[in-house]
């Protein structure tokens, strides 16, 4: 019975989790847990894992001190509990070489696999298993879809990776993306002084137009990070984030403003423990159609793709905006 069924393969379902080193957790603490509002579910010693008030999975951000402010995973949580074996199988087989996480590796998540994505270097984790614990209930929601009453300027989830690589891999990485863990690319800017290389990709496998973002970097670096996004609920969520930020000790990037790519409205901070870029994200359309076609963004349209309305985000050599922050090998 079992062998007539259609089995899809692996499949990823969505961008989990994140885990920033930090060197300093206390005032990345501060940051997540009192000014954006998330909950810290678990610390041990030196790690600490918070999720947004809609999250009701153990966590989607880890925060660990650590010398480096590099990324030490970004996490994928996959459809099915062999998915997690059924993706190792298919590394092996395409000689990426795997670490296995066992189970508490990181606190309330089962199994998982680390890699290096071919080409970009990333360090991707897939893991199926994680706990659903329940808020402390001076925290607890009464709606039973929150695990914790909204706080803070309100992030309410993860939304997505936006990562950069070499204009040399880039190609390579984002095709990789597309063929191994099943993103679908929404929309597209190629570079414009060299239009066989993509600039910017938005993927997706559910119906946000990206999980993960992909970008050129033109300081010829792998493997970084341009910024991790936690959903606000509404735009006007962002414009008091934005309002309070202004008189608190954070590093400002941009916005706010609304993205033409994507539609939804963004706010650039920064983490004053580790400076890893921060996007407070509201909005965006969503995909329905199975055969959504990639959308070019022709040359002179880039601008308003970048930004709709609001202030542009600056990339000019050394420039705030141009920053981004490294990722820890496979081995940590
Ligand atoms: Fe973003």
């Amino acid at each position: 019975m079992a062998d007539t069924q259609y089995d899809p393969g692996p499949r990823i379902a969505h961008a989990g989790s994140i885990n920033l080193g930090t060197p300093d957790l206390q005032r990345s603490l501060w940051f997540f847990r009192d000014l954006l509002g998330m909950e810290v579910v678990v610390e041990t010693e030196g790690v600490a894992y918070l999720r947004g008030y809609q999250e009701l999975v153990h966590h989607s951000l880890v925060l660990t001190q650590q010398a480096d402010a590099r990324v030490n995973a970004y996490s994928f949580r996959v459809q099915r509990p062999e998915d997690v074996e059924l993706f190792h199988a298919k590394l092996v087989a395409d000689e990426v070489e795997v670490l296995e996480l066992p189970s508490g590796t990181e606190a309330g998540r089962g199994t998982a696999i680390r890699f290096l994505v071919p080409w970009s270097e990333h360090p991707f984790e897939f893991y199926y298993d994680i706990d659903k614990p329940l808020a402390p209930e001076a925290l607890r929601s009464r709606l039973p879809t929150s695990s914790s009453r909204r706080r803070g300027l309100g992030a309410r989830r993860l939304d997505h990776f936006n990562v950069q690589t070499s204009p040399g891999t880039m190609n390579q990485a984002e095709q990789w993306m597309q063929d191994f863990m099943g993103l679908k690319r929404r929309e597209f800017i190629m570079m414009p002084d060299h239009p066989t290389t993509l600039m910017a990709s938005w993927m997706s496998v559910t119906n946000q137009m990206h999980d993960v973002a992909i970008g050129v970097n033109r300081d010829e670096k792998n493997a970084q990070l341009h910024h991790v996004a936690f959903n606000l609920e509404n735009y006007h969520d962002v414009l008091t984030a934005a309002d309070q930020i202004r008189d608190l000790d954070i590093s400002y990037g941009v916005g706010p403003g609304k993205h033409g790519v994507g539609q939804a409205m963004y706010l650039y901070i920064h983490d004053p423990g580790s400076d890893h870029r921060v996007e407070l994200y509201s909005g965006g359309y969503h995909v329905f159609d199975p055969d959504w076609e990639p959308v070019e963004w022709a040359v002179p349209d880039i601008p308003h793709g970048m930004t709709w309305y609001g202030e542009a985000i600056d990339i000019a050599p050394g420039s705030r905006g141009r920053q981004t922050t490294p990722s820890a090998g496979l081995r940590g």
